[in-house]
C-alpha cells in the first residue's frame, strides 16, 4: 500500500485543510504552556517544536501514520542487521559503528562489534603514533599535515567534524581535505607543505572514485618527486573496503583501515573514515563523539514516539513536504563552527531520499526528499532571510544553538543567541500592519513592512558543541531521514542517481583530447568543440 493510501493519510488531508489557516500566533494565544508542551529532550539535544504549524491532533495523526507505515519494525529490522537496502541487498548497520565493546548485533549471524571494534583500536594505536611524533616519515621528522583525499561521505562528515570540534584539536597538527577533481583543490590544499611532514588519508569506500583516484595519484606523484618512491610507506595511509584497490595503488595493507559494505558512505563518518577526525581530536574524543551517536541510536530505539526527538523531526519534514507542500527546508546553525554541517546535511538527506520510486519500484506519487540548504547564523540573516521573512515560499527552519558560547568572547554569544531567538521569534509571528501603525509606521512604507509570520522553525539546543553533543545531532538526523523514508516507503541506502553522470563523464574524457567523432546531441557535441578549440595549442 502506498503512503497515500493510508486511513493516517488521508485523516491529514482532512486535518491540514482544517487548520492551514490557524496561524502560529493563533496557536500560541490559544495555549499559554505550547512553548513549555511541545518539546522533547534526550542524548543532550534539547527540541523546541512549538513553533509549528500542528496541533495536538497533528502529532497524533502523524503518529498513527508512523504506526500505519511501521517504521518502528522498520528500525527494528535496521538494528537487527536485516538486508534492508533492499536494491543493493545489503544491511545497514552504521548503528554498530558505534555500538559500546559488549553490544552483539548481528549480520548474517556474525556479531560485527568486535569488528569495529579492532579497527577502532589500530585506529586510535595509529593517531597516538601520529600525534606524539612516534610515526617519523620518510626524513624522520614527524607528521604535521594530514591531507584526507575523498570526497561525499569520504569527505563531508571529516570535513564538518575537523570544522566543528576545532578547540579539541591538536593545534599543532593541520588538515586539509582535496575531494574536488578540480586541479586547484589539489594544488592549493598542498600549498606551502613539507612532503616530509605530511600524510595522506586515501579515503574511499569503492577506491574506484575518479576524483579520490584522480587525486591520490597526483598526491603519491607530489610525494614521490619530493622523497621518492619509498616514501610512499610512510606517508599514506588508506581508509577503504576495497584491500585488493588498495594494494594495487601501491599502499601496504597494514596501513590500510577498512570498513564494511554495510556502511553507506554518508553514514560513514563515525567508521574508519573518521580516521582524520581521530588524528585531530585523538581517541578519547573520538569515544566520545561515538557515544553521542550511541546515545541518540538507543533514544531513537526506545524512547516513545510523542518524545522521539528523530521521529518527530522526521514526521514534521512529512508533514510540510507532503501537506504544505514545502519544497525545501533550510538548516541554520548558529555556530560558526557548524558552518558544513548543511552541506554535511545536504548529502545525508538529498542522496538518501531523493528517490522517485518505491521499494517494490514503482514511482511514487508523492513528494519525497526536500531540498536541504543552509548557512551559518547570523550570516544567513544578512543575505537570504529576506525572503524567509517576507518571500511567497514556505520554507520550515531547524534553528540550531548552543547555550554555552565556543569561544572567551561570552558577549559575543550574548548577541549571537539573541539573534538566534529572535529569528524564530520573528518567523513565528512577524508584524502586522496594526502593529507597524501603533508604532508609527509611515502609512507609505507600511505594506513593505509587514511581515506575515507563520513561519516554521525547530529549535535544536545543547549545552555546548561538545564531541559528544556533535554525534548525537549527526545521529538526530540521520535517523530523521529514516524515519521520512519510511514513511515514503523508498529506500534511502542506495544512490543509483548518481551513476549515469559518471558513466557519461568517462565517456567524454577521451573525447576531449582527442579529435575522434562525436554522437552526442548537438549542445553536448558544441560544447566538446568548444572546450577542443580553446584547448588546441
Ligand atoms: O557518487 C556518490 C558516492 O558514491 C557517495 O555515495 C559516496 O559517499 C561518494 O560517492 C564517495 O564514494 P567512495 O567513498 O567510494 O569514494
Amino acid at each position: 500500500m502506498s503512503a497515500t493510501e493510508t486511513p493516517a493519510w488521508t485523516a491529514l488531508r482532512a486535518h491540514h485543510a482544517r487548520i492551514a489557516d490557524t496561524t502560529l500566533r493563533d496557536l500560541f494565544a490559544a495555549d499559554p504552556t505550547r512553548g513549555d508542551r511541545l518539546t522533547a529532550e534526550a542524548a543532550g539535544l534539547f527540541l523546541d517544536y512549538s513553533k509549528n504549524r500542528i496541533t495536538g491532533e497533528t502529532i497524533a495523526l502523524l503518529l498513527a501514520l508512523a504506526g500505519e507505515r511501521d517504521v518502528a519494525a522498520r528500525r527494528d529490522a535496521m538494528f537487527a542487521g536485516e538486508r534492508i537496502n533492499t536494491s543493493e541487498n545489503r544491511a545497514v548497520l552504521h548503528v554498530a559503528l558505534r555500538a559500546p565493546r559488549c553490544a552483539t548485533i548481528l549480520c548474517d549471524g556474525h556479531n560485527v562489534v568486535p569488528d569495529v571494534h579492532a579497527v577502532l583500536d589500530r585506529m586510535a594505536d595509529f593517531a597516538r603514533r601520529i600525534r606524539t611524533g612516534a610515526w617519523i616519515g620518510q626524513t624522520g621528522k614527524p607528521i604535521r599535515t594530514i591531507v584526507n583525499i575523498g570526497i561525499g561521505g569520504s569527505y563531508l562528515g571529516p570535513e564538518m567534524a575537523w570544522r566543528a570540534l576545532r578547540p579539541y584539536t591538536d593545534r599543532a597538527c593541520t588538515l586539509r581535505f582535496v575531494a574536488n577533481v578540480d586541479g586547484a583543490d589539489f594544488t592549493e590544499s598542498v600549498q606551502g607543505l613539507d612532503p616530509a611532514e605530511t600524510l595522506f588519508i586515501v579515503c574511499s569506500k569503492t577506491f574506484t572514485t575518479q576524483e579520490t583516484m584522480a587525486n591520490a595519484a597526483s598526491a603519491r606523484a607530489w610525494l614521490v618527486a619530493a622523497l621518492g618512491e619509498q616514501a610512499v610507506a610512510k606517508h599514506f595511509v588508506a581508509v577503504s573496503t576495497n584491500a585488493e584497490g588498495v594494494a594495487r595503488f601501491g599502499i601496504d595493507p597494514e596501513n590500510m583501515f577498512g570498513f564494511w559494505d554495510w556502511v553507506g558512505g554518508r553514514y560513514s563518518m563515525d567508521s574508519a573514515i573518521g580516521l582524520s577526525t581521530m588524528l585531530a581530536i585523538g581517541p578519547e574524543n573520538f569515544t566520545d563523539l561515538l557515544a553521542g551517536f550511541h546515545a541518540m541510536d538507543e533514544h531513537f530505539r526506545t524512547a516513545p514516539p510523542d518524545k522521539n526527538l528523530p521521529l518527530l523531526l522526521g514526521l514534521l519534514t512529512i508533514w510540510y513536504t507532503n501537506f504544505f507542500d514545502a519544497q525545501s527546508i533550510g538548516v541554520m546553525p548558529y555556530a560558526t563552527a557548524l558552518a558544513r554541517f548543511p552541506a554535511y546535511l545536504q548529502q545525508l538527506q538529498m542522496e538518501s531520499n531523493g528517490k522517485h520510486v518505491d521499494l517494490a519500484g514503482r514511482i511514487v506519487n508523492y513528494n519525497t526528499g526536500p531540498i536541504i540548504w543552509g548557512e551559518p547564523g547570523t550570516d544567513g540573516q544578512h543575505s537570504f532571510f529576506q525572503l524567509l521573512h517576507q518571500g511567497t515560499r514556505l520554507v520550515p527552519c531547524d534553528l540550531i544553538g548552543f547555550l554555552k558560547p565556543l569561544s572567551p568572547l561570552a558577549h559575543h554569544h550574548t548577541l549571537l543567541m539573541a539573534n538566534l531567538f529572535a529569528q524564530a521569534e520573528a518567523l513565528a509571528f512577524g508584524k502586522t500592519a496594526e502593529e507597524l501603525t501603533a508604532e508609527g509606521s509611515n502609512p507609505a512604507q507600511t505594506p513593505f513592512r509587514v511581515a506575515q509570520g507563520n513561519r516554521p522553525t525547530n529549535m535544536i539546543l545543547a549545552e555546548s558543541l561538545t564531541p559528544f553533543t556533535l554525534g548525537s545531532l549527526v545521529a538526530l538526523y540521520e535517523h530523521s531521514v529514516f524515519t521520512q523514508a519510511a514513511i515514503w516507503g523508498i529506500n534511502a541506502f542506495d544512490q543509483w542517481g548518481v551513476e549515469l553522470g559518471k558513466v557519461l563523464a568517462q565517456r567524454i574524457v577521451p573525447e576531449l583530447t582527442k579529435d575522434s567523432p562525436l554522437t552526442h546531441d548537438s549542445s553536448t557535441n558544441a560544447l566538446i568543440r568548444r572546450y577542443r578549440a580553446a584547448n588546441t595549442t
